[in-house]
């Protein structure tokens, strides 16, 4: 045998040599080695890169199934482990007085590394996060009010065509019209005009460009260097590699065209302006530091506000919508509790009363619990000061995290789980507990939503006056298909994406 034939040999015997070493030390010597759960989650991150890659987003079952073998703390992969316990959630997602950092393997995954979930410092992030949290305040959004109205009707119209016209509503896109022409009349100062068109939605751009984000998620943590790929390639090759991924970058190309705008209007600014400061003036504001004032963090922060401003909040309505359908009583419950604020079918409530209400509020939360925010993981690091969970000490540097998931389907704070039960929620509030705190979708702490008032308010508004107005009944859609079976990101159903479809049943005359 000559040199050339054994040369690939030595190279395959080196590798699992060296593969062997790594596994070894990981076991033997790595900080994390003591730690309960399965020594192949020890060994290697081939173990999670299966069920989240190749499987699309099934490790949450085998996490779900090492907590019942290992307890309550698991070594998940050979760096992070996972804690399934909800009243230690606040302790990984921390307020502002303890620094955490973002993990950088969850940081990348958003494919927006200059945005506020692309931060990993914590230092940075508070900087950051400080540009815009006036501007998503309870008062900001509450001057939103009569916009939201606005959206309301036209959703309102067009549920009515729908009524006389017999046509299957697609409810998630429906609602995400609604969110995306508020998020960008809010922050961009104009509107993507979704609700102009009369007719129900069948397909939404910007739902699906978020949805082929979220088909990379588990694969940008393993290869981050796609997501450089993706941001460099031209958009022809980028369409043809991944052609739900092409509509977000033509998205985002839109918004890098008016944030270059903005910074070429900032040298001159017109100081007899009047018009309402977009988020782009937020960002590129003079009290910004210059090299935070950069295109790409225009661009990925726009970028971000719109993706994340959307799917989620008309998720979480269409979850509590079609629960409400889909149980009569719960539905008449609702009305008869709407009516005390929305005498007529056709009056008009702010947020601000409306979220006054006990009954709507439950409704409001199990939505938000059911449809979860999000399901992946989304770790964090004490970078200098070691963490203790009950006898465990936790070393610093260590990525550690809790699927909301878990917190949401947790029995012993909400028996029978998987029910949506606004009763709940009224009960809890007669007892004076505290169940708010175990709503994650957010998530907590110092990297909570910034969006939240906002989702709230469109929340509220939009379930009250469509409730209170129309009765609904589902089409083509179980609660099955609600059910989280994997998740990228975000939970999807056994096959295809999230949907709830629904005709209308009836039009509310009194
Ligand atoms: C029901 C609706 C919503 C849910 C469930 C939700 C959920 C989340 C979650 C789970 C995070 C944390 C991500 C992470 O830690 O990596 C987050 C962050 C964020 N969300 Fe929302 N979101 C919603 C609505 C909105 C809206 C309407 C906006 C629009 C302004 C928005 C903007 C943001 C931003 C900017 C961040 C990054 C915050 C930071 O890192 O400081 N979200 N959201």
């Amino acid at each position: 045998m000559d040199y050339f034939s054994l040369f690939p040999i030595l190279v395959a015997a080196l590798s699992i040599c060296l593969a062997l070493n790594i596994a070894i030390y990981r076991l033997c010597i790595h900080p994390l080695c003591g730690f309960p759960g399965p020594k192949l989650a020890g060994a290697t991150f081939l173990y999670e890169f299966y069920y989240d890659v190749i499987k699309g987003g099934m490790y949450i079952w085998e996490i779900e199934r090492m907590h019942e073998k290992y307890g309550p703390i698991v070594r998940i992969n050979p760096r992070e482990l996972h804690i399934k316990d909800p009243y230690y959630y606040e302790v990984i997602h921390a307020g502002s007085s303890q620094k955490m950092a973002k993990d950088p393997k969850y940081a990348v995954a958003f494919a927006a590394p200059y945005s506020l979930v692309g931060t990993i410092n914590h230092d940075h992030h508070r900087l950051r996060r400080s540009f815009l949290s006036n501007y998503f305040s309870k008062r900001s959004v509450v001057s939103l009010t009569p916009y939201i109205h606005r959206k309301v009707d036209q959703l309102i119209r067009r549920f009515e065509n729908a009524y006389h016209q017999s046509t299957v509503l697609h409810l998630q896109l429906d609602f995400a019209a609604l969110t995306a022409d508020v998020i960008t009349h809010y922050c961009y100062g104009w509107s993507y005009g979704y609700l102009d068109d009369t007719n129900g939605a069948q397909s939404n751009d910007l739902v699906e460009a978020v949805a082929g984000l979220m088909a990379m998620f588990h694969t940008n943590r393993f290869f981050p260097f796609l997501v450089t790929i993706f941001r460099n390639a031209p958009p022809s090759i980028v369409r043809w590699m991944q052609p739900q991924m092409a509509d977000l970058f033509d998205v985002k190309a839109k918004l890098r065209q008016q944030a270059q705008d903005t910074l070429l209007k900032k040298g001159a600014k017109d100081a007899s302006s009047c018009a309402k400061d977009t988020i782009f003036d937020a960002l590129a504001s003079p009290d910004v530091p210059p090299q935070e004032r950069t295109l790409d963090r225009l661009e990925d922060e726009s970028a971000l506000l719109l993706g994340a401003g959307t799917e989620t909040t008309a998720r979480a309505i269409a979850v509590s919508m079609f629960h409400l359908m889909n149980n009569e009583e719960m539905g008449r419950k609702l009305r008869s509790e709407l009516k005390t604020v929305l005498k007529t079918p056709e009056s008009k409530a702010s947020w601000v009363d409306l979220e006054k209400l006990p009954y709507l509020t439950g409704a409001v939360n199990e939505g938000l619990r059911l449809s979860h925010g999000m399901t992946s993981r989304l770790a964090r690091i004490s970078p200098t000061k070691p963490l203790l969970y009950k006898q465990w000490i936790i070393p610093p540097g260590t990525p550690i995290s809790q699927s909301n998931y878990f917190v949401h389907m947790d029995s012993t704070l909400f028996p029978e789980p998987e029910k949506f039960d606004p009763e709940r929620w009224v009960y809890a509030a007669e007892k004076g507990k505290n169940l708010n705190r175990f709503i994650v979708a957010f998530t907590k702490g110092s990297r909570q939503c910034l969006g939240i008032n906002l989702a709230y308010a469109e929340i509220y508004m939009t379930l009250a006056h469509i409730v209170r107005r129309f009765d609904f009944m589902p089409f083509e859609t179980t609660v099955d298909d609600l059910a989280v079976y994997r998740e990228q990101g975000v939970g999807l159903p056994k096959s295809g994406s999230f949907s709830v479809k629904a005709i209308v049943a009836g039009i509310a005359e009194d």
